[in-house]
């Protein structure tokens, strides 16, 4: 009889759970601006407890820091902040509902689209809406048929979940030319992100107007790294962050933007595999990061490296593991100030410039470090989208358009410098 229960034990314990899909039902998201430098520490020592979701992170007095908190903690959270006299605004009373209304929007948005789009365009892309991961990769296969003289498909491995990872290669051919390497999406919920970075494709490709541009650089593109995190969003949470790999543990998923070699796991990331930025059991845990990592590392003449995340407005350089700046931080300032200069142009939006640790706060294992650190890409950044948290995540399907337009100035910039490398 204990031999039956012992044996029952054990396979309870070895059972491996299900895919998790975290209910945001009664979830919050609360919005405090630290007043002074006790508050302002307080919040950075509430962040280091791990216990709540931080979409923007405590910095500096007078900028607001927003807390994704779930139903269960809601009460305790808003208690503290009272007892310290620190106010607060819910900025989404139901995170749930909030997701819900932002899908519908983004469905009515997507049939205007297929209602009205001409039969003949073979591509199911453009920037009213957002699109899925196989749209998205239908209109990199959709390039490289259509313009076989510039566009090519290079397969860079397969996901957790066994898809396959593409990267896009834009190249007038020849050889020893200076690179360009863009990706984004390594956040699953940063849908801003693969939409800008497809913006940016289609006017590089399809627009005509870049042929000097074209002709001195080449290009390397992932609009979505983390494709499993992104159809996790798509079709479960639309707050997932993470990748979705499971060691054995209850929760899923690593922070593949903690899993980078460089000075892994010494700040800023947790060993918690239940966090959002867990750093994974060891550095490049995570295959959908060895898989950009030898992408980026296959080329042999890269000169900068852009990742785009959302949301906060920031054009930021290494270090992202400590105060420390580079020895030649001053030209990494000054190309990201040129870019958001003409960034700014387009439409007034306000970016802030600096290095990572300085601008948000230290965490380690970052792909941009990695990039400046280890793969020798000089200009490495890292730029959060909009907004500054009015929609955050949920960015509206028609700010796309003027995110593109505007991102697009500043990566234009950067193409050109490195046109000049
Ligand atoms: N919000 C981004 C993140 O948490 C910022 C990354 C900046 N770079 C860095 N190496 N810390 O991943
Ligand atoms: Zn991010």
């Amino acid at each position: 009889m204990w031999v039956v229960l012992l044996a029952a034990l054990l396979a309870l314990a070895n059972a491996r759970p299900g895919p998790q899909t975290p209910s945001r039902s009664g979830a919050q998201v609360l919005r405090v601006v630290p007043q002074t430098d006790a508050q302002l520490h307080y919040l950075q020592g509430l962040l280091s407890l791990d216990l709540y979701d931080f979409w923007t992170e405590p910095k500096m007095t007078g900028r607001s820091v927003d807390i994704m908190v779930s139903a269960w903690s809601v009460p305790v959270l808003k208690k503290t902040l009272n007892d310290i006299g620190m106010g607060f605004i819910t900025m989404i009373r139901d995170l749930a509902q909030h997701s819900a209304q932002a899908k519908a929007s983004n469905k009515a948005a997507r049939a205007k689209f297929f209602a009205t789009k001409d039969a003949n365009v073979k591509h199911d892309m453009d920037w009213t809406s957002y699109h899925t991961l196989d749209e998205i990769n239908g209109y990199l296969d959709y390039l490289a048929t259509t313009y076989p003289d510039l566009c090519s498909i290079e397969n860079i491995g397969t996901s957790y979940e066994g898809r396959t990872m593409n990267m896009l290669k834009i190249s007038t051919g020849g050889s020893g030319k200076p690179g360009l390497f863009i990706d984004g999406g390594i956040h699953a919920r940063e849908w801003i992100a693969p939409a800008t970075v497809t913006y940016a494709i289609n006017q590089l490709v399809e627009s005509g107007s870049y042929q000097d541009i074209l002709d001195a650089v080449d290009f390397y593109i992932i609009p979505s790294i983390n494709p499993d995190g992104y159809v996790y969003s798509w079709e479960h949470d639309r707050y997932w962050r993470k990748t979705r790999s499971n060691y054995g543990t209850l929760c899923y998923g690593c922070d593949p933007n903690r899993n980078w070699s460089f000075h892994w796991d010494e700040i800023g990331a947790s060993d918690n595999p239940c966090s959002e930025i867990y750093a994974g059991p060891s550095p490049f845990s995570e295959i959908e990061m060895v898989n950009v990592r030898d992408a980026m590392s296959a080329q042999s003449n890269l000169i900068s490296y852009l990742t785009f995340h959302s949301y906060s407005q920031l054009w930021m350089y290494p270090w992202g593991f400590t105060t420390d700046l580079p020895e030649d931080w001053q030209d990494l300032d000054n190309l990201a100030s040129d870019a958001v200069d003409a960034l700014t142009a387009v439409h007034g939006t306000h970016y802030e410039i600096g290095s990572s640790t300085n601008t948000i706060y230290a965490a380690a294992g970052g792909s941009d470090d990695w990039a400046k650190g280890e793969g020798g890409v000089k200009y490495a950044y890292t730029i959060e989208l909009r907004d500054t948290g009015n929609w955050g995540f949920d960015l509206p399907e028609n700010q796309i358009i003027p995110t593109g337009e505007e991102t697009w100035a500043g990566i234009e910039v950067v193409a050109r410098f490195v046109a000049t490398q």
